[in-house]
């Protein structure tokens, strides 16, 4: 299939084409990446049959097996029925914001992203390009329910809107999800590209209070709501926004989005991918994903985890690792760890160009 052969030559040159200017580089994946991501999504590769003892429900919805797509790769409701094809867990959609984005552009590059290939970890500045929650959840919708394959929204506030029309506009993106039949949500706390509110503790809590209010204490039907936060929490962090999470009635809490933390990725980084690096993080900045945030990542779920158990909890509360995840290894040490579902991105692509749609099936398949 086209996304395979692709994503297969990809890799073979993408170490080469790593060195050519950075510029040119970024400029070349930046707009390479769209049309690989169009032609993957429409792909409909032969339905794989997954093993039943990967299976994990939580909430009362059952997962096929616990690893699915990271928020960012299906932002406008895209490519449901090829993932269900090749064997995910789940699907999540987004994120979504209330309005419309084209993403950023800066010295003429539009979405700028740019792969380390050595180091397999990835930037993106992609700044939330997305259709908006209402426009997104129709697609949801109309998507054909499929067994032990939930479905999740991602969405986060206007970064064009601030104080309490920010979060109205979120309460009614999350309505939009709820008619729309989703499964579950997750709330963005943690893009680096685009401004958020305020992100001390203060301002997460009271973010937090105004939608456990306005949608999370307003539910009529089962709809767990996560949130997610920066691999680069700090892990002392992690109790003071687990009790708030928890009194508010939240159902889980994801770590976690990309790091800004450029100086100590920069030391881990493959000497190759240095010049790209230099580059991507001086001129836009942007998010580090892949590898480099495998470490934090599953430290994070474990101190969630260790601090969840030392609370009698009265509901169902689920952590879910994202970042750096590649192998099944990386699985099965999430849920040692304490996660309950896994999400991945970077190392999607990186199996991708390996083995092709069979990138569930090498993991979970019969
Ligand atoms: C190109 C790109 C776009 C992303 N867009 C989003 C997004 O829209 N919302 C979000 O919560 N996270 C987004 N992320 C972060 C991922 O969901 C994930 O948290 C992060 O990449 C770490 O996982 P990984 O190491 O498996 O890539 C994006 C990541 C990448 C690489």
């Amino acid at each position: 299939m086209l996304a395979e052969s692709i994503a297969r030559f990809d890799h073979i040159v993408r170490p080469l084409a790593v060195h050519l200017p950075p510029p040119l580089a970024t400029q070349l994946y930046s707009s390479g990446r769209n049309v690989f991501l169009s032609a993957l999504a429409a792909e409909k590769p032969a339905p794989v049959s997954i093993a039943a003892y990967h299976k994990r429900t939580l909430w009362g919805l059952t997962f096929r097996n616990g690893l699915l797509n990271a928020a960012g790769m299906f932002k406008q409701g895209e490519g449901y029925d090829m993932v269900f094809r090749q064997g995910a867990g789940g699907y999540l959609a987004g994120t979504t914001t209330a309005h419309k984005r084209t993403g950023n552009v800066r010295n003429g590059i539009t979405k700028p992203f740019a792969p380390y290939p050595r180091s397999r970890a990835a930037s993106n500045w992609l700044g939330l390009p997305n259709d908006g929650h209402e426009a997104v959840a129709k697609r949801l919708a109309a998507f054909e329910n499929k067994e032990h394959f939930p479905i999740g929204a991602s969405l986060m506030t206007d970064p064009e809107s601030s104080g309490e029309q920010a979060l109205q506009e979120l309460v009614r993106g999350m309505e939009c999800y709820d008619r729309a039949g989703v499964d579950f949500l997750e709330i963005n706390e943690s893009c680096p590209n685009v401004a958020h509110g305020a992100s001390t503790l203060e301002a997460i809590a009271e973010r937090l209070e105004y939608i456990s209010r306005h949608f999370l204490q307003q539910r009529t039907r089962n709809l767990p709501v996560v949130v997610k936060f920066s691999t680069d929490t700090a892990t002392a962090d992690v109790a003071p926004l687990l009790d708030v999470l928890l009194s508010h009635g939240y159902d889980g809490v994801n770590f976690g989005n990309t790091s800004t933390q450029y100086a100590r990725h920069r030391m881990t980084l493959h000497k190759g991918d240095l010049a790209l690096f230099d580059y991507f993080t001086q001129t836009f900045g942007g998010g580090v994903s892949g590898e480099p945030l495998r470490v934090s990542s599953l430290e994070l779920v474990r101190t969630a985890s260790k601090y969840a158990a030392s609370r009698s909890l009265a509901r169902e509360f689920h952590i879910i690792r994202t970042g750096g995840i590649a192998t099944l290894q990386d699985v099965e040490e999430s849920f040692s760890a304490g996660a309950a579902l896994c999400q991945w991105y970077t190392g999607y692509f990186e199996r991708f160009a390996e083995d092709g749609h069979s990138v569930y099936a090498r993991l979970f398949g019969k």
